[in-house]
């Protein structure tokens, strides 16, 4: 059973002279203990979608299921239950500057009939765990970012909850402090069995600490699946763009589309091969020459791991009979290699339209 399921979710805004469709039919099913990235630009529908979760939004149709039940007709003491089963943080900690870091923890607890000591015990075992415990007297105002973020995590923490909802938590933070915070996320989750949905726009974030990721344009999930699948594999060109941002493949292209010994290049032996998992240790370029009398000059190579399962990205040129290239291609095919010609024409007019794009 999943813990969150989604069915058909829609979310439209009526205002006086129009309607807004933020979220439309976008089905999904998060299981308990994973960490499910929800990527898209600005306006996708992401942040109404989540608040669609915890019902801090009511979907305009479609079912929200949580622990298989559906939580539609809930209200007043139930509504309140459920909620406290969802913590959530945002991009702007909102914590209250007159309180101290601890009695910003202890917030939640107030008025649930949790006594003092037992609220001031609790705050202080959520601020070791998220590192802080040496601030619990300190104000926010004398924290920093990633460290306001950290009191937001073990504020959201206090009332047990089983699914924590990241809005956008990383965006306003430097890199660094980015992944100490998407580290300590992972260590929640591991630690706590704690079910995680990461909202961001940030393609890199999901690729760090995501098993799961959803792709949304415009209110739709575009793609959705394993982190490792939709890498590998990924179906829709918004995905791509994202993917993109996560790796360092379109630089090395532009850089080759000036370069003179390749401004020409015949683009049917001039390719990208991508592989994973056990394909990496194939020595089929060496077979390439063997079968084929075609070598391959790697050009630029990047190897990365995705879930632990390494995803390796190779961009060569062939060399050898135009007979012996087409066989050779076919042969990585069977090989579970996939081959892309590259057409450095498109990279260069691509980047032509992206620089006009900015001015
Ligand atoms: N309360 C509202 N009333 C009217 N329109 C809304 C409301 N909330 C969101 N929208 C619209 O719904 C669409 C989706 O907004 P949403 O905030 O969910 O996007 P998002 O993916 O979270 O964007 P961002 O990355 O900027 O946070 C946008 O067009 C937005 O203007
Ligand atoms: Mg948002």
């Amino acid at each position: 059973m999943a813990q969150v399921e989604l069915k058909n979710i829609d979310v439209t805004f009526k205002q006086k002279h129009q309607s807004i469709k933020a979220v439309s039919d976008v089905s999904l099913s998060i299981e308990k203990g994973d960490i499910f990235g929800i990527v898209g630009y600005s306006g996708a529908g992401k942040s109404t979608l989540v608040r669609v979760v915890n019902r801090l939004q009511e979907p305009s149709s479609g079912e929200v299921i949580i622990n298989g039940e559906n939580i539609e007709k809930v209200s007043g003491s139930e509504l309140r239950s459920v909620r406290r089963k969802i913590g959530i943080i945002f991009q702007h900690f909102n914590l209250m500057n007159a309180r101290t870091i601890a009695n910003n923890v202890e917030y939640p607890l107030l008025g649930t009939g949790v006594s003092k000591k037992d609220r001031k015990a609790k705050s202080e075992r959520l601020l070791k765990l998220v590192g802080l415990y040496d601030k619990k007297d300190y104000y926010p105002s004398q924290l920093s970012g990633g460290q306001k973020q950290r009191v937001a995590i073990a504020r959201a923490l206090a009332s047990d909850p089983e699914i924590l909802i990241s809005d956008e938590a990383t965006s306003a933070l430097d890199p660094k402090t980015t992944q100490s915070i998407l580290r300590l996320l992972q260590k929640l989750n591991k630690d706590l069995n704690l079910t995680i949905l990461l909202i961001t726009h940030e393609m890199d974030a999901v690729k760090s600490v995501c098993n799961k990721v959803a792709v949304m344009d415009s209110g739709k999930v575009v793609e959705k699946g394993s982190l490792l699948s939709v890498f590998s594999n990924p179906q829709n060109d918004l995905t791509r763009d994202f993917i993109e941002t996560t790796n360092q493949i379109k630089p090395a292209l532009r850089v080759l589309s000036h370069q003179k010994d390749f401004v020409n290049y015949d683009d049917r032996r001039l390719v990208e091969l991508q592989y994973t998992g056990d394909t990496t240790s194939n020595p089929v370029i060496i077979e390439l020459f063997e079968k084929f009398n075609v070598t391959a000059n790697i050009i630029f190579g990047n190897v990365e791991f995705i879930q632990g399962v390494p995803l390796g990205h190779l961009i060569v040129t062939l060399n050898g009979s135009d007979d012996g290239i087409k066989k050779a291609k076919d042969y990585l095919h069977d090989q579970e290699i996939q081959v892309y010609n590259i057409d450095l024409a498109k990279v260069r007019e691509q980047e032509a339209l992206e620089e006009k794009e900015e001015a």
